[in-house]
């Protein structure tokens, strides 16, 4: 009933008053005009350019058609839809969240700053300043499984991880050990000179990320059930908080050049601010708790936006949150 009347009125309203429908259109097209005006500026202002000698996955074509040729496309599989396998009900054995490696990792870990495997097998075993420890790919890969899909530990020597190890092998051969590789991990963006604002991240998030993970970031499950179709931003099913996400400054660079989905380096859909701001939102909410303790024994390798104490210097726990970074970032050197 509610919901007619006011479809009455409206009706009424557009039947009474033409001339001020027009006007109010007006109004909305000379708005959006000038907001992509400034949009544009915006890009042209921070041209954003892919170098020609940016590394590149090598052609999924090329994986050799033999043994070695299928443990590489099994492990491709498993890092796209690792939630059919290893999740709630995974097919394999039950392990995590139910979220797919590749939802951080995007395009199976080829693509510029989402996290790609281009540096992996150049440079690991490779000494992990979290853990303090030299740590091979099959650990690093278990530290994704703990953390990012908040869920216990797979067999390392099973055929699962050799043939995700395959995969992720396959993809960086060619690149130089200790090589600086444009695009690897995630952009990291200018610092603000106010913390982020959750506040404001929340607004962000209703305009731009509600529509696809869900009012309660609880993301969409595809209709089999098995894996997501939106993976979780928050809660139960999420990243939990002793992932790389969890470091506001990981999640506002994945997010600048890859999300609302479709964006890019290139063409990104978000300020800088909004960003900081959104990711500063999404790690305010509830999520998974990771016993921690025994990371970052050593302070002065700890990141800045490492939102756990003890530090080595005096800023708060909140601004090793939330920022601002910038006097943090001076006062390590
Ligand atoms: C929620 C997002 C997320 C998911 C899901 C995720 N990862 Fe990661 N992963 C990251 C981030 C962020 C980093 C790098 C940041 C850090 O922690 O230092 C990373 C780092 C890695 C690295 C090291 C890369 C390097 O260059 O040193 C490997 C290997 C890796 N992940 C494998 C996996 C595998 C395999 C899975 C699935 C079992 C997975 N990840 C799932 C977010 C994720
Ligand atoms: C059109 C739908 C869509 C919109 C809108 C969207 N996303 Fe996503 N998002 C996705 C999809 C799909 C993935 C997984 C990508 C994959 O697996 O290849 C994803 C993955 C992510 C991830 C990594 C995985 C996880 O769940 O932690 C984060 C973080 C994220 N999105 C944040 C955002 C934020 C912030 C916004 C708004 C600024 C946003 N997204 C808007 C579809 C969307």
């Amino acid at each position: 009933m509610a919901q007619s009347n006011v479809d009455n009125n409206t009706s009424v309203f557009c039947y009474k008053f033409p001339g001020v429908l027009f006007l109010i259109l007006i109004c909305i097209i000379s708005i959006s005009c000038n907001n992509n005006k400034s949009h544009s500026v915006q890009l042209v202002s921070s041209t954003r350019i892919i170098p020609a000698n940016a590394w590149k996955a090598p052609n999924s074509t090329t994986i050799p058609k033999n043994k070695t040729g299928d443990m590489i496309r099994y492990g491709k599989e498993l890092l796209a839809h690792t939630a059919k396998y290893f999740g709630p009900r995974g097919s394999i054995a039950q392990l995590s969240n139910g979220m797919n490696c590749q939802n951080c990792h995007l395009e199976g870990g080829s693509r510029l700053f989402a996290n790609n495997y281009a540096g992996v097998l150049a440079n690991y075993p490779k000494q992990s300043y979290r853990s303090g420890k030299i740590q091979p790919l099959s650990g690093r890969i278990t530290d994704c499984f703990k953390r990012s899909l908040a869920g216990k530990v797979p067999d390392t020597n099973g055929r699962e991880v050799r043939a995700m190890m395959a995969y992720i092998n396959w993809i960086g051969q060619g690149v130089k050990k200790g090589k600086k590789l444009f695009g690897s991990a995630t952009e990291k963006l200018t610092f603000l000179k106010t913390p982020a604002d959750p506040h404001k991240g929340q607004a962000v998030f209703i305009s731009k990320c509600k529509v696809c993970h869900g009012v309660d970031g609880e993301g969409l499950l595809a209709a089999d059930q098995l894996t997501y179709t939106y993976p979780p931003l928050w809660g139960d099913h999420s990243y939990n908080n002793g992932a790389g996400m969890y470091r506001i400054g990981n999640l506002a660079g994945f997010v600048k050049n890859n999300m609302p989905f479709g964006a890019t380096y290139k063409s990104p859909q978000l300020t800088d601010e909004e960003a900081w701001n959104v990711a500063a939102f999404i790690n305010s909410q509830p999520r998974p708790h990771y016993d921690q303790r025994n990371d970052w024994k050593d302070l002065k390798n700890k990141p800045i936006d490492f939102p756990f104490g003890p530090y080595a210097d005096n800023f708060s726990e909140m601004q090793h949150k939330y920022g601002p970074f910038g006097l943090m970032k001076a006062a390590q050197k």
